[in-house]
């Protein structure tokens, strides 16, 4: 079977709402409370929530839905002339473990700088998501730095971790895959 990036359906979106409005389903990592999911819903009914400074797609495995990624338009200057994506990823809980999370997170990467004309693409996570950061080592993406207690979560602030991947590295690591399999 093969892992494949695809626009979100509406009952893909019904889905995220369901397994990730609880800490267990968001992880403890990405639980900030209650979210409302209808900016999601707009995004889809507007525009199929692409082409937009806030991106979604469903990740299928199969046929199967398993996750979903996102990438997000920042600046680090004139949005104008400094702009990069910021991506995300959330695997569905029953799915998690299995190398979905790397292989999605490859493949967006791989569909920004090829249909994107930028040169960087980065992201952030908690320096205790051992996931995440095994992900984001695979793939490349070098350590930046770390942001001081940026993020409120659960009643406490957290630190963030920094990395990016800049295009001529990509070229060099990546096989340009279009997709792959388990
Ligand atoms: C983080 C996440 C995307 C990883 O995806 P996944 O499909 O579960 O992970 P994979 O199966 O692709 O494994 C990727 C790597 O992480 C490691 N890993 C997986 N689960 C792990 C865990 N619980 N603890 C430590 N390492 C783990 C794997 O061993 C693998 O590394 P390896 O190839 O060196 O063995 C997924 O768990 C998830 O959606 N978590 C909740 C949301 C989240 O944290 N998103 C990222 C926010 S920044």
């Amino acid at each position: 079977m093969h892992l494949h990036l695809k626009p979100v359906a509406m009952k893909d979106i019904d889905t995220f709402e369901l397994a990730f409005s609880n800490r267990e389903g968001a992880s403890t990592y990405q639980w900030f409370g209650l979210t409302n999911y209808n900016s999601l819903r707009n995004a889809y009914t507007q525009r199929g929530a692409l082409g937009g400074d806030e991106n979604t797609l469903s990740i299928y495995y199969g046929s199967e839905l398993v996750g979903r990624v996102d990438w997000f338009a920042k600046a680090w200057g004139r949005a104008s002339t400094s702009k990069c994506w910021e991506i995300a990823v959330g695997i569905l809980p029953t799915y998690r473990g299995r190398g979905f999370g790397i292989s999605a997170q490859r493949l967006l990467v791989d569909y920004i700088f090829t249909h994107y004309p930028v040169h960087r693409v980065q992201v952030t996570t908690d320096p205790e998501n051992k996931a995440e950061l095994a992900c984001i080592h695979k793939l490349g993406f070098t350590l930046e730095g770390r942001v001081r207690q940026g993020q409120w979560r659960e009643g406490a602030w957290h630190d963030q971790l920094l990395f990016s991947l800049l295009r001529n590295e990509w070229e060099l690591a990546s096989p340009h895959e279009l997709g792959e399999g388990e």
